[in-house]
């Protein structure tokens, strides 16, 4: 059942979009228009626009777009029913009861009690005698009883059964416990997910436990055992111990490669510290940092996988606009192996690594001089075209001259000469991110890679067409009667158009305002073409002579496909398109 419409066109009145979206985005004024640079894609010019006249946003970069709930559902990673319930609770308002189909909120509800009491218990079994062997694998890896609890680590015993048992016996049922998780179902019964393993409860923002992480205390294989996507659960999109980096008062975080890493340097005095979850870093996971953090430094171990991934992060996170620091630690170790037999000392040993960290240009540019035999000319030339690129591809004109005049005294060139061929590749390199941006904008407004309207490649005159008359249709809901008197959904040759047209000839017949049932009714893609469209340069000034125009082109392309089926047509279907032929004409 949806929710009343009235319900909705209060709430979303009340939730002034753009105020909501600028806690989220730097927005400027444009015109009638709000542009920001898009929270849900990385990027270096604006393209994420907010209609104040409608209450939608539209990023011609990455073609999110939608209303206030769409935008909630994005930014705070919620479904439908839960953005609805977020923005009610901002202005105060009371969910009507019984008035919407609530059951997926309710299992991710339930999903989130049982993960509290699955953390719950294995914390208690840590502490009790079946827990011994966990507690004492834990304070073998130097961890503080203090540091114990403030992570709310945790232990699951090797009976396969023991926290099902706990869980059912608190009244959760086999499905909520299988679809949290936490168990699986083997043949007739369920059987507990984490087994002889001591546990890593991973914890959002709001205070939820959302997974748990689970390490083995032996050589075994998998290492770590890691909760699966569950309607509570994207690893993808989550970073261990953002709960406390956030309240850490830190404008920068610390990004390591494990849980055991950031608990050591969270022991250590530095609340900032995050790792992703048994992923390579996401963009998603690199937009979410930058909503927390000016500034990322990373600390990845030393070995090469680590090193790959701290090329990869470094791209990320620059794209995402933060500012990226590399810590290297020394001896080739891990920030859990250097903290481990320091004690108190570990504190002030990290701190002086953190300082003598350098900037990611500082990294990049003391692992290329490692492939250079710098005593030769040929590998000083080689050395210096590299460092080149880097320099030339630095937004930043004030860093990039710090960096020329230290490399033109280091390697003895003139820094004229640095400068020379900084400014022919970065005029090549902005000519292409240039080109780039624009194909990318282009094939997103001309909807090249359409998997909304996937009729749209076959039948572009049409579904141009279709879609310029439905978007006038969206703005001018007086003109429904004059639209229908002129064409009806056959004439709709795209599938999902004709959907749209019978969309909002149903609501505009009602009486209902066109957009406000959108979030609600189709998926977030569906959503952000229908708010493209609704938001569409193109019809803006439409008069009634151009959607004539659009109204003539979907008659015109339907005559012509009937015209092709002619062969094979009936007796009947020949006179129909007889008579719809000389219709036309007259
Ligand atoms: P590492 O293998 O570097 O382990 O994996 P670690 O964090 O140093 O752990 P300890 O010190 O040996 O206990 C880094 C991260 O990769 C994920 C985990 O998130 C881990 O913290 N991982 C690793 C898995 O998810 N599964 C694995 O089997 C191994
Ligand atoms: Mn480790």
């Amino acid at each position: 059942m949806p929710l009343p419409e009235g319900f909705l066109e209060e709430l979303k009145q009340r939730s002034d979009i753009t105020e909501i979206a600028s806690e989220y985005v730097n927005l400027k004024r444009r015109g009638r228009n709000m542009v920001g640079l898009c929270p849900f894609h990385g990027e270096k010019t604006p393209s994420f626009n907010i209609y104040t006249e409608n209450g939608s946003f539209y990023c011609f970069g990455c073609g999110a777009g939608g209303d206030v709930i769409t935008f909630i559902m994005k930014a705070e990673n919620l479904d439908y029913i839960d953005a609805v319930k977020y923005l009610a609770q901002r202005v105060g308002m009371n969910m009507p009861e019984d008035s919407y189909d609530d059951s997926m909120s309710q299992l991710r509800k339930r999903i989130y009690e049982a993960n509290r009491e699955a953390a719950r218990f294995y914390f208690k079994t840590l502490c009790s005698p079946e827990g011994a062997e966990g507690l004492a694998y834990l304070r073998g890896r130097a961890l503080s009883d203090k540091t114990i609890r403030r992570f709310g680590l945790g232990f699951a015993d090797s009976n396969r059964h023991s926290l099902c048992n706990h869980l059912r016996s608190l009244g959760f049922k086999n499905t909520e416990l299988v679809s949290a998780n936490l168990a699986y179902q083997n043949n007739n019964s369920v059987s507990d997910r984490f087994n002889n393993r001591v546990m890593f409860p991973i914890i959002d923002l709001r205070g939820n436990v959302i997974a748990f992480g689970g390490r083995i205390m032996t050589d075994e294989k998998p290492k770590y055992l890691n909760t699966s996507d569950t309607p509570v659960f994207k690893k993808s999109s989550n970073l261990f111990s953002l709960n406390n980096a956030k309240d850490s008062g830190e404008k920068s975080l610390i990004l390591c490669e494990g849980y055991m890493d950031v608990i050591a340097v969270n022991q250590a005095g530095f609340a900032n510290a995050v790792a992703t979850l048994g992923t390579a870093l996401t963009p998603e996971q690199a937009l979410l940092m930058k909503r927390y953090a000016d500034e990322v430094i990373i600390c990845y171990d030393s070995d090469e996988a680590g090193q790959k991934a701290t090329a990869r992060a470094i791209t990320l996170l620059r794209n995402a606009g933060v500012l990226v620091r590399v810590i290297t630690i020394p001896e080739g170790k891990d920030p859990d192996e250097f903290l481990r037999n320091r004690g108190n000392a570990g504190h002030d040993a990290f701190k002086n690594v953190i300082e003598g960290s350098g900037n990611d240009v500082d990294y990049r540019i003391a692992k290329l001089k490692k492939n250079y035999n710098l005593e030769q000319a040929e590998g000083r030339v080689g050395y210096l075209n590299e460092v080149v690129k880097i320099l030339a591809s630095l937004d930043n004109s004030i860093e990039r001259d710090i960096y020329i005049s230290k490399i033109s005294k280091e390697m003895n060139v003139t820094p004229d000469a640095l400068r020379q061929q900084i400014s022919k590749i970065s005029r090549h390199d902005i000519y292409e991110r240039r080109k780039n941006e624009f194909r990318e904008i282009q094939r997103n407004l001309n909807g090249r890679d359409d998997k909304v309207n996937t009729d749209r490649f076959s039948k572009p005159r049409v579904t141009t067409a279709e879609e310029a008359l439905i978007s006038y249709l969206i703005k001018n809901p007086d003109k429904l009667g004059f639209i229908m008197s002129q064409v009806d959904e056959n004439k709709f040759q795209s599938e999902f158009n004709r959907k749209l047209f019978l969309y909002f000839r149903e609501r505009i017949k009602n009486g209902y305002e066109p957009l406000s049932q959108v979030s609600a009714d189709f998926t977030q893609e569906e959503t952000a073409k229908i708010f493209k469209l609704a938001n569409s340069h193109t019809t803006r000034f439409a008069t009634d002579n151009t959607v004539r125009e659009y109204i003539n082109v979907l008659n015109d392309e339907y005559i012509k496909l009937k015209t092709k089926d002619i062969e094979n047509a009936s007796m009947d279907d020949i006179n129909e398109q007889l008579r719809r032929l000389r219709n036309s004409h007259s």
